[in-house]
Parts: structure tokens; sequence; C-alpha cells
């Protein structure tokens, strides 16, 4: 049949981009390619002359960004002849290990911290089929064991310790380059174990070359394990603001934080695992990280849905809230160009979402026209 112009996953999209090579086995469920949308109602509601897009990652196939890390990690965990992975999540690095595992025809242990993951993501890995470990600890406490059971038993660790997980993550910064025609000033993420936010400049410095300088970049980060020889697209880089809850603010705070606590449990880490290499993104990008209250972050997510139509999970709402109060303090000028990265679905959280609109928006009445009738007036105010 003629593969005609059907999107197959970025592996495919960004082959050359990437450590695969032409008998490589791509395991993908369709991943990237997710939309960048324009804000249309915030800005105005600021009141400044910016103009803000949102990757709406929870558009991938597992309703996060995790799956542009996943496959990739399993596409290269099966070439390596890996017959089951593990991961230590907050939720989402699970459920997609667990998806793209059941798609290969491989096991996923999945370790996570008992009654600190939103209902979706357990749900999500429960389905799936990946054998699901609750641990009475954090997800930093899963970290560690991890890593040390993987020194025991024949698992690949699929966190983004794995550097492959860094390589399929950075194509979304490539995705932003070439919707844009350029690099924005400004882009914003929410910051937890810090792959993330170390994969998108490393898209954006491989997709940007100073003038003047030779076109050949390695990947600075994986030990020399990718290399390739790039043509710049862009001239520009962007300034990477990475925003954490200030219960988990490792970042903020100059060193690993203790019982990391926050609604918003998809950053709920308080010793991140690319600490060193996040640090090294905001000295070569001129960025800063800064840290949320959880109230900012629920209005955040809250205002989103309600001005813009655009439901993220409480985490991904920390890029946005940081960002407006950047721009709202002059600290990002106006003019600016600013990407934030929405990393996950509202549809994950049910839980959190419910508990903070029902009061105001939901009501219960009798199913009769009297009463259907007087909610519609008196909302509207007639
Ligand atoms: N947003 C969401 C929705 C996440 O799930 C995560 C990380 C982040 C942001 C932070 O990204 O770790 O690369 O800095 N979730 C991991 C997990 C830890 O297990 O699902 P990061």
């Amino acid at each position: 049949m003629n593969a005609g112009n059907r999107y197959t996953g970025l592996i495919n999209r960004y082959r050359s981009h990437l450590p695969v090579t032409a008998d490589t086995r791509i395991i993908s469920l369709g991943e990237g390619n997710t939309p960048l949308i324009r804000l249309k109602n915030i800005p105005a509601l600021i009141g400044k002359n910016v103009e803000i897009y949102v990757k709406y990652e929870g558009l991938n196939p597992t309703g996060s960004f995790k799956d542009r890390g996943m496959t990739m990690a399993v596409t290269k965990a099966v070439e390596e002849g890996s017959k089951a992975i593990i991961c230590a999540s907050t939720g989402n690095t699970s459920a997609a290990a667990a998806a793209y595992a059941a798609r290969a025809g491989i096991k996923a242990f999945v370790l996570i911290p008992e009654g600190k993951i939103a209902m979706g993501k357990l749900a999500q890995a429960m389905m799936y089929g990946a054998i699901t470990l609750q641990i009475r600890g954090n997800f930093d406490d899963g970290m560690e064991l991890v890593k040390q059971v993987a020194a025991h038993a024949p698992v690949t660790i699929v966190n983004s310790v794995n550097p492959y997980r860094l390589q399929g993550q950075k194509t979304a910064a490539f995705e932003i380059v070439e919707e844009l025609g350029r690099a924005p000033d400004y882009h914003c993420l929410p910051v937890g174990n810090a792959g993330n936010i170390t994969a998108h400049w490393i898209g954006y410095c491989e997709y940007s070359t100073p003038v003047g300088e030779t076109v050949t970049q390695s990947c600075s980060f994986c030990n020399g394990k990718c290399t390739f020889a790039c043509e710049p697209v862009i001239s520009n880089r962007p300034k990477m603001l990475g925003y954490q809850a200030s219960g988990s603010a490792p970042f903020v705070r100059g060193g690993p934080v203790k019982n990391p606590e926050t609604v918003a449990t998809a950053i709920r880490i308080g010793n991140p695992q690319s600490y060193d290499q996040a640090l090294k993104v905001m000295s070569e990008s001129g960025g800063w990280f800064d840290e949320l209250s959880d109230q900012e972050i629920l209005d955040t997510q809250r205002l989103l849905a309600m001005s813009e139509g655009i439901f993220c999970e409480p985490a991904s709402a920390a890029s946005l809230g940081g960002a407006i109060r950047d721009i709202k303090s002059g600290k990002i000028a106006e003019g600016s160009v600013i990407v934030c990265t929405l990393t996950g679905n509202g549809l994950k959280d049910p839980d959190t979402a419910i508990g903070q609109c029902q009061s105001s928006v939901l009501k219960t009445i009798d199913a009769t026209l009297d009463q259907v009738r007087d909610s519609i007036l008196q909302s509207m105010g007639v």
C-alpha cells in the first residue's frame, strides 16, 4: 500500500536527527505533531502586547509529553534485546511506559507513590497491563530503587536518565521551530525531574547554529551517544524558563528538597535526576527558575480552561502561570514571542479539577422544566 502522507510518529518524521537505522523496528503510537495554539483571550486579560502560544502535549496518545521520549526509549530497548522496562513515576511516565511496552509486546514494571498519583494515570498503567508497584514512599525513593534493581535484574530503565528519552523529547522543539519559522524568545516549562527542559534545549541547539560556526553538533548531554550533522534551521535560541511548585522547588532552594509536597503531583519531586543538566541549560540560555504556590497553579489551570477552552493538568499550568506573572512584572518584555508547554491533559486528574470547580458551577436540581429554566435565567442574570 502507498504510504501517502499518513503521519506515523515522530521517529519517522525526524529520523535524521534520531539514533535509529533503516533496520530499526519502530515502536510508535503516532505520538508528536501536537497543536501549537495561540492564546487569544489571556493576553488581552493581562493587557500586555505579547504573543503567547501553548504547545498542547496533552494530545499525545497517552495524554502527556512522555510519549515522545517513550517511543524512542522502547524502540531502542527492543532493538537492544530487552524484554522488560522499568520506571519510577509520578504517573505520566508510568502510563506511557505501560502503553509502549504493550505495543512492543514486552513487560513493564512501574513504581508509583501510593496515594499520590492522579486517578487517570493509575487507570492507564493498570489498563495497559503494567505490573504496578505502589510504594510507601515518594518519587525520589522510587527512582533510587529503580536504579538499584536495574543493576540486579534484566530490565531497562526508561526514566529520563535513559538518554534516548531526551532524544525523543527534543522533537517538540523542532515542531515549534517549524511552525513559528523561528525559535520563541522564551520557552516556559514546568520542571520536575528536569528532563524535559533539558531535552528542549538539546532540540533548539540542534536546530540553530550561530553564523560562522560549524554545523555539526553533538549532544553533550548523553556522552556522545547521539551525534548528528545538523543543518542550521534558525539563528536564535529561546531563554528557557523553568517553573516549579513551591513545595517541590529544589532549583529555587538551590538543592534537594526532602519531603516534596504539591497539588501538582506530576512534579512532586525533590531530587531531580537531570539537576546539573538543567543548571547548564539555564546558564547557556540565559533563563531562570521560579516557583508558584499551589493556589497560583490551580488558578492558572482554571483560567486557561475557562478563557481559552484548553484543559491541562495542574503541573502543566505552572508554565503558563509563571509566564503570566513574569509578563505582568515586565521581566518578560512586551513584544516577546512566548511558548508554554502544557505537558499533560487535564482529564488525567479529574479529582483535582472537580474539587476546585464543584461549588461554583455544579448545581443539583429536580428534573423539572421550572427548575431548569430558572437556573438558566438566574445564571444569565435575567
Ligand atoms: N508535567 C507533567 C504533566 C509531568 O508528568 C512531568 C513529569 C513534568 C511536567 C516535569 O517534567 O520531569 O521532565 O521536568 N513527570 C514524571 C513522571 C516525573 O513520572 O511522569 P520533567
